[in-house]
Parts: C-alpha cells; structure tokens; sequence
C-alpha cells in the first residue's frame, strides 16, 4: 500500500480500543504517520506492550469506556502529556449481547450499548470538551456495515452501530461551524481477535478467520486492520478537512451489492431490455 509519510505530523490522537486489532494498526499507523497517540484500552498488560513498541510517540492509559471518568482522563492524559488533542477515535468494541430478541435481557442489552453507543458519545463529548476552545479537530468513530444494513450482526451490536451513523451526523451538525470534524468508518469483515473469536471460538485463530473473510470478501481478499486504518487516516488527517457527518464503509464491496452475480452482467449479454414498450398483456 503506497504510503505518504507525515500525514499526522505534529497531531496528538486518543484511540479507545487501541490494544488490539483495528485500533492497534491505527494506532501504529498514526505513529508512523508522525503522531503522538494514547492508547486507552481495558486490556492493561496488551495495552502497554502496545504502547511500549511505539517508544515516546505513545502511552498507554487503563481506560474503561463504560467509565466516563476513564474517558475524560484519557482525554485529560493527551492534553497533559502532549500539549493537546487533535484526534479521538471512538473504537473499543465488543460483539455483546447475541441471540433472538424474546431471549435477550434488559441487563445484556445496556451492557453492550454501554460499550457500542454510550460510550462513543462520551468519546465525541469529552473530545469536545478539549477541541471547542482551540476550534480544531478531527473525530472518528467506528461504525460497523451492521450500522448500515440489519442482517449483518446481533441486534444491539446492529442498533448500537447504527446509533453510532446517526450521532456522527447529528455531532457534526453541532461542532461543524466550530471548526471541529465528526466522521465514522464502518468496517466490514476484518482479521481481528474479535472475529476470530466468533469464527473460530478462539481469538488467535487468524488462519481460519482470514480463510472466511477472503471467501466472503467481494474483492476476495481478506480486511486487515491496517486497511481500516488507511480510512480513519483519511478521516482523521487534514486531507479530509472539508468532509464532515460522514460514515465511510470500508467493506470490499459487500454492502453496496458488489458480491454479486448479477445476471444482467454476462458477458456476451449486450442488448437493450424494453419489455415495457410491449406491456404484459402482449
Ligand atoms: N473486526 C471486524 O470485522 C469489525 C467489523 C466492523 C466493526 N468493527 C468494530 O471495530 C472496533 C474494533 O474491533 P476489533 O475488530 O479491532 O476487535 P478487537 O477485539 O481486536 O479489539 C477491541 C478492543 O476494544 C477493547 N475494549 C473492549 N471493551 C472495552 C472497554 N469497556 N473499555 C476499553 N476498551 C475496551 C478490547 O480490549 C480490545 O483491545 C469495534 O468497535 C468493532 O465493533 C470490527
């Protein structure tokens, strides 16, 4: 993947989730891309060996995201260790609650929208707290295709990500004339311990869930962290400054229709259908 050094050159980002996959490669990208970053993960001894791989550009902060008080301070941390707050990525996930609707709990239902909505709300507020006085910042949370078409995944965890669309529409509304941008990714199927958890029953099975993902990936090959990253990077970087309410579906074409076959595009099928002109009484 050709890759333009310097993206995030002097830019200080918070990623919740940050310990493990999605957030992890993004992590290690923006770092890359000239960020300093905090890593705020539940996760404590992942956490810090991620922080620790990425030297002075990181740290890493213990952070519960169902806490709001572990999100302000992980907010507070970017501030007070390097000057400032740029980026939040609103990632940490969990599947949470499965099974039908007539099964599932009250109690289940607000421990997974605590972790998929709840918090990116306090996310998007806390980074606002810090990026309204300096009238300048870049938002991104991350969504799911489960945010954009029903089917794709449990119930809460669709209701949750779809919450997720709707709030990065409705927070950019506010924060748009104050300089700040509030955008979303909406990965589809990508190798994480998270869907190789579900796949497999075993978060380190990476073989079998990429064999999956590449079977059911349009473009047959599978989604990596990394080509999620490329996504928030955009969003996250200036490169995006006039885009904003924005959820951007990184899927290989898979919500858009692209898993076909379509029989209409046959080769050798060229011809220009008119069967209304004849009507079906004909
Ligand atoms: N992997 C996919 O196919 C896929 C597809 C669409 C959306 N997503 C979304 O991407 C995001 C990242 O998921 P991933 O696939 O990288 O999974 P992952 O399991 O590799 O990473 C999730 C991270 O979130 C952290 N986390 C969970 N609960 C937390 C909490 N209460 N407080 C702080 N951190 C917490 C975990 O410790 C972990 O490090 C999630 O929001 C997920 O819903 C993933």
């Amino acid at each position: 993947m050709p890759q333009q050094a310097g993206r995030l050159e002097g830019k200080v980002a918070v990623l919740t989730g940050a310990a493990s996959g999605i957030g992890e490669g993004t992590a290690r990208r923006f770092v890359a891309e000239g960020a300093r970053v905090v890593v705020a993960d539940i996760q404590e001894e992942k956490g810090l060996r991620v922080a620790k791989s990425l030297g002075d550009a990181a740290r890493f902060v213990r952070t519960d995201v169902t806490q709001e008080s572990d999100i302000a301070g992980a907010v507070d941390t970017a501030v007070a260790e390097f000057g400032q707050l740029d980026v939040m990525v609103n990632n940490a996930g969990i599947v949470g609650a499965v099974g039908s609707i007539v099964e599932t709990s009250a109690e289940a239902f607000d421990a997974t929208m605590a972790v998929l909505a709840r918090a990116v709300f306090l996310g998007i507020k806390h980074a606002g707290r810090v990026m309204l006085p300096r009238r300048s910042g870049s938002i991104v949370s991350i969504a799911s295709t489960a945010g954009v078409q029903g089917g794709l995944g449990p119930h809460v965890y669709t209701m949750a990500k779809h919450g997720v669309v709707g709030l990065t529409k409705s927070a950019a509304s506010e924060f748009a004339r104050r300089g700040i941008r509030v955008n979303a990714v909406a990965p589809g199927n990508t190798v994480t311990a998270m869907t190789a958890d579900v796949v497999a029953g075993d978060p380190d099975d990476r073989d079998a869930v990429t064999e999956t993902i590449t079977t059911m990936s349009p473009l047959r090959i599978p989604g990596l962290p990394e080509d999620i990253a490329a996504a928030i990077l955009y969003l996250a970087s200036d490169e995006a400054r006039y885009v904003t309410g924005q959820t951007l579906v990184v899927d290989a074409g898979q919500t858009s229709g692209s898993g076909g076959p379509v029989p209409f595009h046959r080769q050798g099928a060229e011809v220009i259908r008119e069967a209304g002109r004849r009507g079906i009484d004909d």
